[in-house]
């Protein structure tokens, strides 16, 4: 991968600066579509943030982010005319994946903080230039998979700690949409004109083609561009599987699928089942954009020796009954032997078992979020407020490849038809 990084002078932040609490902090976007629009509202909302460039290769996007952030925003086609800017201190990457690793690496080398949208990398090969990139500039690096900083998964992870559900041996996770939206068919603008598009560096390093604006709105579609659902799905549940359990990755993934309903063209499944085998349990992640639902479900279930742990928009925690009723097998034995074996049985258990109502009451303990409680802000609490105070982020570029790696492995499994082995330590894919 070719690096720009080394021609270009450093930017205003020397290593080991600080922030005042009273400095501002100014930024700038690369990417300004959904979820860049997203972030950098979520970024504006702290105090001391200022957004001072945008960069994208639409210029209806452009023209958008005059129009929501004042005339006076710098904007351009080319995202390296930003990181030259002294008065740039940050970058918040929220292009198509394949120009994450390139353009997460040129603002690093450039001196750039750099919040990058998940996943952290397109392909394997790029997890360790982006980690050494990190390392070597000293700049903070968080990936944006909110959820990593979410409470639910704080809340489950502190259950999991605490031996709330024993010994984990199974995770379950999934992602159920139903929609056009929720299947990445995204508008196409009417004005996606060649004018209005710098199509080549929209292709960067992917392969030449002639202008198809639909590939540049639906990049999710193309294998060439994004990473299927492997790296844009799939890896949230892995990030937040880490978070959880603390798990660094799995040995093995297996993943397998197919594309069932959304045949407009795309080169990426549109159901996808993966399996990964963590050391002490089994993870099975499950993605279907067709799926019947009204509304998009998302969850996981931890489950464990001693009970079940379900996140979702709340947390709920399910224990087992302790004691067990006499097995089917009693009506089998001679009458006097029944009866005998259930007045010991009372005995023991002189409760009649509770209704499954009362069980499931008393055996379940929810938390939920506070009203309003939104993941998205927090996750970029968490990385403005560690700029202000140098100290790091979770999920920094180690932890950004370690959720990736997996989760692009499950796309290797699907298109190579192989199993996977991975090193989740040296973070690798093994032969
Ligand atoms: N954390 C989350 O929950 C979440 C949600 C949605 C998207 N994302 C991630 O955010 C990223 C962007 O997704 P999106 O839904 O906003 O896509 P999008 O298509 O809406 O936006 C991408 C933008 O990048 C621009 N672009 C393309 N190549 C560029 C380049 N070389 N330089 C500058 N701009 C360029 C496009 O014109 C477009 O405006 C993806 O990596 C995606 O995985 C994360």
């Amino acid at each position: 991968m070719e690096s720009i990084g080394a021609a270009l002078p450093a930017g205003n932040l020397g290593a080991g600066s600080r922030f005042s609490a009273n400095d501002q902090i100014q930024f700038a976007l690369i990417g300004a579509g959904g979820m860049g629009m997203g972030d950098a509202r979520m970024a504006l909302s702290i105090p001391g943030n200022r957004l001072v460039a945008v960069a994208d290769v639409y210029n209806g996007r452009l023209t958008r982010a005059r129009e929501l952030w004042g005339k006076d925003l710098f904007v351009t086609r080319d995202y390296r005319e930003i990181l030259v800017r002294s008065d740039v201190d940050a970058v918040i990457i929220a292009t198509p994946d394949h120009w994450h690793a390139r353009q997460a690496i040129d603002a690093l080398e450039a001196g750039k903080h750099v919040y990058c949208e998940k996943p952290m990398v397109q392909k394997l090969e790029q997890g360790k230039a982006v980690i050494a990139a990190q390392q070597r500039t000293g700049r903070i690096l968080q990936v944006g998979s909110q959820y990593v900083t979410s409470i639910i998964y704080q809340k489950a992870r502190e259950l999991v700690r605490a031996g709330a559900i024993g010994e984990l041996n199974m995770v379950e996770a999934w992602l159920d949409r139903n929609t056009a939206l929720g299947a990445w068919q995204y508008s196409v603008p009417p004005d996606a004109t060649p004018e209005n598009i710098d199509w080549d560096r929209f292709l960067g390093d992917a392969p030449k083609r002639p202008f198809e604006p639909v590939r540049l709105f639906r990049w999710r579609n193309y294998r060439d561009y994004g990473t299927g659902i492997g790296g844009d799905l799939f890896v949230h549940l892995i990030s937040g599987l880490h978070v959880v359990t603390g798990a660094l990755g799995p040995s093995r993934v297996f993943a397998t699928g197919g594309l069932r309903y959304w045949k407009d063209g795309r080169d990426v499944p549109d159901v996808m089942l993966a399996l990964l085998d963590y050391p002490g349990f089994n993870v099975a992640l499950r993605v279907n954009f067709k799926s019947s639902v009204a509304q998009e479900q998302f969850g996981f279930r931890f489950v464990g020796s001693e009970g079940i742990i379900q996140t979702g928009p709340s947390v709920v925690l399910t224990k087992p009954p302790r004691e067990s009723e006499p097995g089917y097998t009693i009506s089998t034995f001679p009458r006097a032997i029944q009866e005998q074996f259930l007045s010991e049985y009372r005995k023991k258990y002189p409760q009649l078992p509770p209704s499954p109502e009362r069980m499931r009451s008393e055996q379940e303990t929810r938390f939920v979020p506070p009203q309003g409680y939104d993941a998205h802000v927090e996750h970029h609490r968490v990385f403005w407020g560690a700029l202000r105070e140098q100290k790091p982020v979770v999920e920094d570029a180690v932890f950004g490849f370690r959720a990736a790696g997996p989760a692009l492995l499950a796309n290797i499994s699907y298109f190579e038809n192989r199993v996977c082995r991975w090193d989740p330590e040296a973070m690798q894919e093994v032969a």
